[in-house]
């Protein structure tokens, strides 16, 4: 039927829903084409009345649904196109702000603390030889004590002085090349070394409370008549900067080949206060006996300083080295469940800091 197909392609035209509404009069309205043509059904013979008036409706029931289609359609388009319009009175879309990394906020912490009372920060290389890492340091060769440190071997030839090379499984690497260092620039005359080494180091180990690659802060003072009371008051200076006024720290005998005597460092434990026990008598759920254990330390050996080109019988030195995350969570009291977290790139996690 003609009116069917002149109604469709004027429909398929159409760009906008009173034009629509026009065709819909046109063809359906009172006087519209179709309803003047069904109103001829008087001069159809009898016969072929009920066929005439049946086509008649279907082709009135296909105009009314293909408007009903194109109206919706213009208008899901014009609502588009009005949500992509500029309103310069909607607030602003805030673009994402990223921020450093919470280890490295720590980092630049830990370094200006120790700024202040004159230690100099340096780095060293993360791929290091043998001879640094646990040679000069009073490791002897085969040492059961080197398979403490689950080293990364870096693949190639071994140097004849200065052994395998590897990833530095600790800061303390940086103790022997600052002394180096020191020597070439002072010639033996008057040495005075307050290294801070802070560096990624790299152990063959990962599961909820250890990752392959971490940080470590180094600290090491050379120089004439250094003591173990030198050590204590760096120590105590450190654990009140960075954990709190009210923190103090303890040393207890330990045992590490490059440090003579050695200790492990305690700080107080923030939430009980060092008294193990909270105010309602329950014990600390955070420490043991109220200290919580910070990392090693202990007066430089001298076979070290000796592998450092150093007279041990004129000098003497304090070392430590902690790890960067492991303060960070104690400062913080923060309990990761898994602390591989801070290093995948989760910012669900990360934009909470
Ligand atoms: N390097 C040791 C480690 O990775 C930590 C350490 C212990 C560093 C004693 C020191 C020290 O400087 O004196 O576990």
């Amino acid at each position: 039927m003609g009116i069917k197909n002149a109604a469709l392609s004027f429909i398929l035209e159409a760009t906008s829903p009173s034009e629509l509404e026009e065709i819909k009069l046109q063809f359906l309205g009172k006087s519209g084409k179709l309803t003047l043509t069904l109103k001829e059904i008087t001069k159809v013979p009898v016969e072929k009345r009920p066929s005439f008036g049946q086509l008649g409706n279907d082709v009135k029931q296909t105009i009314e649904d293909s408007i009903d289609q194109k109206m919706a359609l213009l208008k899901k388009e014009h609502q588009q196109e009005k949500q992509a319009r500029l309103d310069i009175t909607n607030p602003a879309i805030k673009p994402p702000l990223g921020h450093l990394h919470l280890i490295t906020y720590a980092i630049e912490e830990i370094t200006e603390i120790f700024q202040r009372i004159g230690f100099s920060r340096v780095r060293y290389p993360e791929v290091e030889w043998d001879y640094y890492a646990f040679e000069a340091l009073n490791f002897p060769s085969n040492h059961p004590a080197r398979d403490d440190w689950e080293t990364f071997f870096v693949r190639g030839e071994k140097d004849t002085k200065k052994g395998h090379m590897i990833l530095t499984p600790h800061t303390s690497s940086g103790q022997v090349r600052e002394m180096e260092k020191a020597v070439k620039e002072k010639n033996e005359g008057d040495i005075q070394i307050k290294m801070l080494n802070i560096a990624k180091c790299y152990r063959r180990q990962s599961d909820v409370s250890h990752t392959p690659m971490f940080h470590q802060f180094e600290g090491l003072v050379v120089g004439k008549g250094i003591a173990i009371t030198h050590l204590k008051g760096v120590l105590d200076y450190f654990v009140k900067s960075f954990f709190g006024p009210n923190r103090i720290s303890r040393i207890r005998p330990y045992h590490f080949q490059f440090t003579e005597p050695s200790f492990e460092i305690d700080v107080s434990c923030g939430v009980c206060e060092g008294k193990a026990r909270l105010p309602d008598g329950q014990g600390c759920r955070l420490c043991k006996e109220g200290w919580l254990e910070l990392g090693g330390s202990g007066m430089v050996h001298p076979n070290v300083l000796k592998a450092g080109g150093i007279d041990p019988k004129k000098y003497s030195g304090f070392a430590f080295g902690w790890g960067v995350e492991r303060v960070l969570m104690m400062k913080e009291g923060l309990e990761i469940d898994d602390l591989r977290l801070l290093y995948s790139n989760n910012l669900d996690f990360l934009d909470q800091f």
